[in-house]
């Protein structure tokens, strides 16, 4: 038996080892980082928390490179002033105490005590897979409802703003601004110096940030210095009607644009509520290849083809709140029981993931006001907490199974942009491209072929997310149309992929190597898929019975060269003994129904995992010690259930970056 005191210092030491643990429930967990406001590349606003322990109102929200975003929130309860969001350095303001976060797919929902009154802060940023307008839209909203915590009524008025800090982060930039009053009022703000398509330090130099809420009864707004618009509703509850229009510099006097609605009196049964909605748009969004390079195309938000000025789009926004709130709360249980049925630590994952997955992502038509296209619909999507491509084929694959899951059709529009533009010829490579531009949102391909060179992961990403999307939608005109192109790929696969000379795979970060035998087993497994494609919709029986028979053959000699000598696992190089490797590439055989890879491989694997397990899961393979939450979106929201396949626990993850924008 061990003495108690030894188990006294156990549990003292243990409680040293974790963060100071918060005040308030979290649910499902604390992460290291809250989604905001995070609906395309440029709208993405969070809550830095690391290890769990920072409100809402203690820090700034921050982009996601880490940028300050001043985003302030009070509220006055009967003439006392609480700061529910941000950090102001004001006076004469106490700061409510945080009870409760929590998050969902849609959601993060933080409840403050203000004095007698409980105030309920919804971040919402909407996920829309099928409806393109609303999907378009890059809005998100913030409302803020407050009830009586102690059976008596209380005077509650609510007041949030942004500063200059959303449009750059050289706070020396000059920006200008304007407040247009009609249904809605929008603060509009913009940098002086505009350049389409150009980022500085991941922030795009081109369009305005909108700040709005409906023009209801108790109402006001005001433009001007922070601390000058901040004191006035501390003072006064309301603000000024007023516009500063001395424009200048971000940080000159810190420009901020206010608005502030008095809710009257509020019960502990009729809450209140003020609804306010933060959103960047430009346009035109993406520059796009035509004519082998001749020209380009400017591409505009879909959202366009319904609404004539960006304040009709942002009144439509705000009068749909409730609406959309219902929508969320479905799409929310809705994602939610179905990651539960592999696990809830998974289902919190996904939740966690869902804004971040779709918020790098932007939705566009071609055309002009008037003649707007929308049978040419094109997604993009930004390589972020990275280099920045645009495209990227092995960023595109780990974001797949939630494309298909919430609507396969932004599959077709995502691969569109890649096959459109190699099925031009102008790609010199034999292999698919990694990207279609080395920055967003410049989609001007690759001319020389000098992108980064990932042919067997790419050839295979390809042809097996273009089998994948063809057997979800029964839509065969994506692999009629670029049959050439994937024969070309398929052909490439079987010239390189079962020994695949030292290259990079998707795990870039790792430097290449050759023989690898997780990258191996995706272009063989692409071979197989093709065999699908031929066989099922080219009507091409003969190519088909080839490709199937390589990936047969290919699949035995495969194995003798991917498992260890003592039968328990599969290396990360063939032959390497004392190697192993988070095999993810082996998921796409369940989420394709090939049934190819033998069970004795997938339960092999299963049991090696559930051995060899680290803190935060398996880690990706033996050359370090992390692992990527990004990788088990492979094996999760299909149709199909993954039978055999184990899934790290990941309900205790810390690394900060790590549930930023990154892809993987
Ligand atoms: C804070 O409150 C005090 C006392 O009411 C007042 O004198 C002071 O001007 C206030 N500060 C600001 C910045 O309004
Ligand atoms: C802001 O500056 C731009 C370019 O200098 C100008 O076109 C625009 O009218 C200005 N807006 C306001 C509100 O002054
Ligand atoms: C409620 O609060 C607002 C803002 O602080 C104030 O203007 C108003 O007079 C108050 N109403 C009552 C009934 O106290
Ligand atoms: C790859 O593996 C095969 C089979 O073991 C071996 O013959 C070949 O030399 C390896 N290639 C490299 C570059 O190590």
């Amino acid at each position: 038996m061990v003495p108690t005191w030894i188990l006294a210092l156990y549990v003292i030491l243990t409680l040293l080892a974790y963060p100071v643990a918060s005040d308030w429930t979290s649910t499902p967990f604390n992460p290291p980082s809250y989604p905001l406001a995070v609906r395309t590349p440029y709208l993405s606003a969070w809550l830095p928390s690391p290890g769990g322990g920072v409100a809402l109102n203690q820090v700034w929200p921050e982009f996601w490179t880490g940028a300050t975003l001043g985003w302030a929130g009070f509220a006055k309860v009967n003439g006392v002033t609480y700061s529910f969001l941000g950090e102001s350095s004001v006076e004469n303001f106490t700061r409510a105490t945080q009870v409760s976060a929590k998050f969902t797919s849609t959601r993060s929902i933080f409840v403050l005590t203000a004095g007698p009154v409980d105030l309920t802060v919804t971040f919402l940023s909407p996920i829309e897979p099928k409806d393109l307008v609303k999907q378009s839209l890059p809005f998100s909203y913030l409302a803020v409802s407050a009830a009586s915590n102690d059976g008596s009524s209380h005077n509650v008025s609510v007041y949030t703003d942004i500063t200059g800090e959303w449009l750059s982060t050289d706070h020396t930039a000059a920006i200008n601004w304007t407040t247009t009053i009609g249904d809605a009022i929008t603060h509009q703000s913009r940098l002086k110096t505009q350049k389409e398509y150009t980022e500085s330090k991941n922030r795009i130099l081109q369009g305005s940030v909108y700040y709005s809420t409906r023009n209801v009864d108790g109402v006001t707004y005001q433009t001007g210095q922070s601390t000058t618009v901040r004191s006035h509703f501390i003072n006064n509850g309301k603000l000024a009607n007023t516009r500063d229009t001395n424009y200048r510099a971000i940080n000159n006097d810190w420009p901020t644009f206010a608005l502030a609605r008095s809710l009257g009196k509020v019960t502990k049964d009729a809450p209140k509520y003020a609804v306010f909605s933060v959103g960047h748009v430009r346009d035109p969004v993406i520059k796009y290849i035509q004519n082998n390079g001749v020209t380009f195309e400017g591409r505009s938000y879909y959202f366009w083809s319904t609404y004539k000025t960006t304040f009709g789009a942002i009144t439509a926004f705000l009068l749909d709140y409730s609406a959309a709130l219902s929508r969320a709360k479905s799409l929310d249980n809705k994602l939610r029981t179905a990651a539960e049925s592999i696990s809830s630590a998974y289902a919190d994952i996904v939740a966690l993931s869902m804004r971040q997955t779709l918020g790098a992502t932007e939705l566009t038509i071609s055309g002009s006001p008037g003649a707007w296209n929308t049978d040419d619909v094109l997604m993009f999507i930004k390589e972020i907490s990275s280099d920045g491509n645009i495209n990227t084929v092995d960023i595109i694959m780990p974001t797949w199974p939630a494309l298909m899951y919430l609507n396969p059709k932004l599959g077709e529009y995502m691969l569109l942009p890649l096959l459109q533009y190699q099925a031009t010829n102008q790609y010199p490579n034999t292999w698919a491209v990694h990207d279609l531009g080395a920055h967003y949102p410049i989609a001007n391909g690759h001319d020389q072929g000098l992108d980064e060179k990932m042919p067997i992961e790419e050839c295979g990403n390809m042809i097996n997310m273009m089998l994948d999307y063809t057997q979800r939608t029964h839509d065969t005109s994506l692999v009629k149309k670029y049959s050439v192109r994937l024969n070309q790929w398929a052909k490439y696969l079987v010239a390189n992929t079962l020994y695949p000379v030292k290259q990079l795979s998707t795990v870039d970060f790792d430097g290449p190597l050759p023989n690898q035998t997780n990258l191996a087993i995706k272009g063989i497994i692409g071979l197989q898929a093709m065999s699908v494609i031929s066989k099922k919709y080219l009507d091409d029986t003969e190519s088909g019975n080839s490709y199937s028979k390589t990936a047969a053959s290919y699949l035995k000699t495969w194995q003798t060269h991917a498992i260890s000598s003592d039968g328990t696992h599969l290396t990360l190089e063939y032959g390497k003994q004392s190697s192993d490797v988070l095999a993810f590439n082996l998921a796409m055989d369940k989420l394709l129904g090939l049934n190819f890879i033998p069970d004795s491989v997938n339960s092999m694997q299963s049991a090696y995992y559930k051995k060899q397990l680290a803190k935060y899961g398996f880690p990706l393979d033996s050359r370090s010690t992390y692992t990527s939450a990004g990788i088990l979106s492979y094996c999760s929201l299909s149709t199909r259930k993954l039978n055999n396949f184990f899934l790290p626990r990941m309900d205790d993850v810390d690394s900060n970056d790590y549930f930023r924008l990154g892809q993987r």
